[in-house]
């Protein structure tokens, strides 16, 4: 706990205070981000740069960069220029920022706050060039190279012309040049050929290409060869394996969040009584039943009616009825529960784990993280204690 970022936060007992308050709040254990950054680091040579974009999938950029930071991390990814300039202003962090940029005064404050940025274009490298000239300070980028994906990046064949033309540009430096991968074995192993030959035709000419990067959290658990200089795992760090078979690769990965809520209501319904929207359950008998303060502002899918598994004192218990704006109802049979009790509409094991919850859903489990609302409470654990909370 070195990071200037844990100084501002409050005590233990205010964080337990202001959680008597809350509705619904998530919980991230710190203690399994760092294993699970343990077991990566384990599993590769290459440097790691977490995959921090989209407010680190739904866990808090600042709290979860700084203790990245804490961990020995460098440097991370982020797809939002605003989250680059958030980690430049509050940590010691290297930001790689895959946002493009649009207007000056971006690329002046970008290179003012010292981001790295992705550029694959002569345009946006001499753009970038002119506002580091203006300001008397060197640009860092990464140079997007396509591989295969046909999202973005220069092609690979026109690669090594374009970045000899931007390393050539004042004030440039060029860390490194990346590519995303399309997770699919035959055509990995023609992307990785292609940026080792992208990387030989510049060292050819005298140009040093800096660190090469393809892997994201598939790649980083089961193609070595696709490791290079630099992997960029975002879900596995959380905790998540991309797909059941992943568990077999080797780290041994632990779900960091856990989503809690609290009974806004309970009561008795009658037989026959249709429940919420549309009707969409009726109950077979006299029964009782919660409502819980989240819904799918929240990030509880839609696709959850009827069947979400909420894990109330003990024991799983499904949702009735449609997922509301900011409601779910939940079947109370066999459970002593009560108005204020705690609900766990995300455990970190067993029938509601993310894995299990996203595949209720038929979302995928990245899917269901980067739609956690930003809004919601974030409370921060180490040892079990709360160490830190983001507040909207
Ligand atoms: C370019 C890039 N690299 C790495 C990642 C991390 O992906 P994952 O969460 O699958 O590890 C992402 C996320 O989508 C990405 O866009």
């Amino acid at each position: 706990m070195t990071h200037p970022f844990w100084l501002g936060q409050p005590k233990t007992s205010e964080i337990r205070r202001k959680v008597e308050g809350y509705g619904s709040w998530l919980e991230i254990d710190l203690d399994t981000v760092s294993n699970n950054l343990a077991e990566i680091h384990r599993h590769t040579k290459a440097e790691i740069m977490p995959c921090v974009k989209n407010n680190a999938y739904g866990h808090g950029l600042l709290p979860i960069a700084a203790h990245m930071e804490d961990n020995g991390v460098k440097r991370v990814l982020v797809a939002k220029t605003r989250e680059a300039i958030q980690i430049r202003e509050n940590t010691g962090l290297g930001a790689l920022n895959m946002d493009p940029l649009w207007a000056p005064e971006q690329y002046e404050s970008s290179i003012a706050k010292g981001v790295t940025q992705v550029v694959y274009t002569l345009d946006a490298a001499k753009a970038l060039s002119a506002a580091a000239k203006k300001l008397g300070k060197d640009a860092g980028v990464f140079v997007k190279v396509d591989t295969g994906l046909r999202r973005v990046g220069v092609w690979h064949e026109e690669a090594p012309a374009l970045i000899e033309q931007i390393v050539k540009l004042p004030r440039i430096r060029l860390e490194g040049i990346m590519s995303t991968l399309m997770q699919n074995p035959e055509q990995d192993k023609q992307q990785i050929a292609r940026i080792k030959v992208v990387a030989d035709e510049l060292r050819s000419h005298g140009v040093e290409p800096g660190a090469l990067s393809l892997a994201s959290t598939d790649a980083t658990l089961n193609n070595p060869a696709a490791h290079l200089d630099l992997v960029r795992p975002g879900m596995s760090l959380y905790g998540v394996y991309p797909e059941a078979k992943d568990v077999a690769s080797g780290p041994k990965l632990r779900q960091a969040l856990l989503w809690k809520a609290r009974i806004e209501y309970a009561k008795t319904i009658n037989r026959g009584d249709s429940v919420t929207y549309w009707g969409k359950f009726v109950a077979p008998e006299d029964m009782r039943i919660g409502t819980v303060h989240v819904g799918f502002y929240d990030g509880v899918p839609r696709e959850m009616a009827n069947k979400a598994r909420i894990l109330i004192n003990g024991m799983y218990r499904s949702s009735l009825g449609s997922i509301s704006l900011n409601h779910i109802l939940l079947d109370l049979r066999g459970v002593d529960a009560k108005q204020g009790d705690v609900v766990e509409v995300i455990s970190r094991t067993g029938e509601n784990d993310l894995s299990h919850f996203a595949a209720t859903a038929g979302w995928m489990t990245y899917s269901i993280l980067n739609h956690l609302n930003p809004y919601t409470p974030r409370v921060y654990t180490k040892k079990g204690e709360p160490v830190a909370l983001l507040e909207p």
